[in-house]
């Protein structure tokens, strides 16, 4: 064994040989302290390596629908044992009731569920979970502190089937000399409840609370540690809540859960469309309907331009829900090749129910959208839009076009503008338009406009 001298930063963790005023790592100023590393010399067992026929499928992969099936879609079809999922978002959103709900339907005899909560009184929990109208003589275990011995015997001693530790930034090693919510902190601790449910097989759920800046505090280093990441999301004046998977070792990443809360807790919104297209009111200038692929499922959502003659210098432009680049480009097409001469305009986007929309084929929705609320003239309220464009105003074919048409028939639009496909899209009883040029769209629509 040998002894050197190690200069270890009280933030992070960051090891530097010499001392640092400030450091590299987190930028924290005078963090650094002196520590003696010991080096100690490892026994290492010799493990010959495998080829696949050799190495058996891991028991442990075997999932467990929750029965709440907004968030098992999300997570692939339920959750996995032996796996660690960090649920993380803004405080206030619903992290807690959701879990509490996972964790009600979880339980069973001989199934324990141990929720550990740092932030929480006993009592607090008790009336969310009367809200929630669970079971009170449930095996669900409820513990109120936050330092990790405490936790570790509870653990020992109770043998859960399922943890929920209600949130990482609040579980303390007093054994670390870093301080509370230190990014130090949450990675220790982090890597110890994922040993533990690597050892036991079984699921433990962590909470992170997003901060101001939206990372999760203790930074990305969390992400990459746990097995999956959802990110539960909402706004404040809204009581619509989506279930987003950022990473899953197990299943896709890209179906979405959408939820509302209500007085008594979560509801699962299974016809989300139904939902994002309830506020909608016809015959408006600036509106169109797109059906938006998220993972296996189709929603359709209304995209919602206001396009009007500005009072500033500098036009506004605020585009909720889509990305900022993306309808700038559309709408510099739309200027370029309709005299929309713009620069005197406010523009306005929105998607309805506050809904993200990222993917290409939402284009020929916001360049309808956009022109519609130029020309003051509405879009027919029975059609649905689909297509990416180019910058010469092509349209360009995207994926799933048969299933965006066929949810948009099941859900009575009479008429959609695609792409030009291949597929064949009699069978869904609805009218279809391919288009290779947005030009050819717009001549239907808004004549007017070429003359
Ligand atoms: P909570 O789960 O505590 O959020 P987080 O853990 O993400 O901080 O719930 C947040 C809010 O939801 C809380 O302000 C009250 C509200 N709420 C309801 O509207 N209905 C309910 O049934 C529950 C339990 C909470
Ligand atoms: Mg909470």
């Amino acid at each position: 064994m040998r002894e050197k001298n190690i200069f270890i930063c009280r933030e992070c963790g960051y090891h530097s040989v010499r001392w640092l005023g400030k450091c590299p790592a987190c930028g924290e100023w005078n963090s650094f302290r002196i520590e003696q590393e010991t080096e100690s010399r490892k026994e290492f067992i010799f493990e010959p390596p495998k080829k696949l026929s050799e190495i058996e499928k891991d028991e442990a992969e075997k999932r467990t629908p929750t029965g709440i099936s907004e968030f098992d879609r999300v997570l692939g079809g339920g959750v996995v044992s032996g796996s660690v999922i960090l649920l993380a978002g803004e405080p206030g959103i619903g992290k807690s009731t959701l879990v509490l709900l996972i964790a009600g339907k979880t339980v069973s005899p001989g199934k324990k569920v141990l929720y550990v909560s740092g932030e929480e009184s006993l009592s607090q929990l008790k009336i969310r979970a009367a809200r929630l109208k669970l079971n009170d003589t449930a095996d669900i275990y409820f513990l109120s502190n936050s330092e990790i011995e405490v936790i570790k015997k509870v653990m020992d001693d109770f043998k859960p089937q399922m943890l929920v530790i209600d949130s990482i930034q609040l579980v303390h090693n007093s054994e670390l000399d870093y301080s509370y919510g230190s990014s130090f902190q949450i990675r220790e601790n982090t890597h110890f409840f994922i040993e533990w449910a690597k050892t036991n097989g079984i699921p433990v759920f962590l909470i992170g609370h997003i901060t101001k800046e939206g990372t999760i505090a203790g930074p990305k280093t969390l992400e990459h540690l746990v097995d999956v990441v959802v990110y539960f999301e909402g706004e404040q004046t809204s009581n619509l809540r989506i279930l987003r998977t950022i990473k899953n070792r197990f299943g896709p990443t890209d179906e979405i859960g959408v939820f509302t809360m209500q007085e008594s807790g979560l509801c699962e919104v299974p016809e989300a469309s139904r939902l994002f297209l309830s506020s909608r009111k016809e015959n408006v200038p600036g509106s169109t309907i797109f059906p938006s692929q998220e993972g296996k499922r189709t929603i359709l959502v209304e995209i919602q331009s206001l396009v009007s003659p500005g009072y500033f210098n500098i036009p506004r432009r605020t585009f909720t829900g889509l990305d900022y680049n993306k309808v700038n480009l559309i709408l510099a097409i739309m200027e370029k090749k309709y005299k929309m001469n713009l620069s005197s305009y406010d523009v306005y986007f929105n998607v309805s129910g506050g809904l993200k929309v990222n993917e290409p084929g939402v284009d020929l929705a916001i360049a309808i959208a956009s022109i519609s609320s130029f020309k003051d003239v509405p879009a027919p309220a029975d059609s649905v839009f689909i297509g990416e464009l180019s910058l010469t105003g092509e349209i360009r074919p995207v994926p799933y076009v048969s299933a965006r048409v066929k949810e948009s028939a099941r859900l009575g639009f009479k008429k959609a503008f695609l792409p030009k496909t291949s597929d064949n899209l009699l069978l869904f009883g609805i009218e279809t338009f391919q288009a290779e040029y947005l030009q050819d769209i717009v001549k239907i629509l808004f004549p007017a406009v070429l003359k």
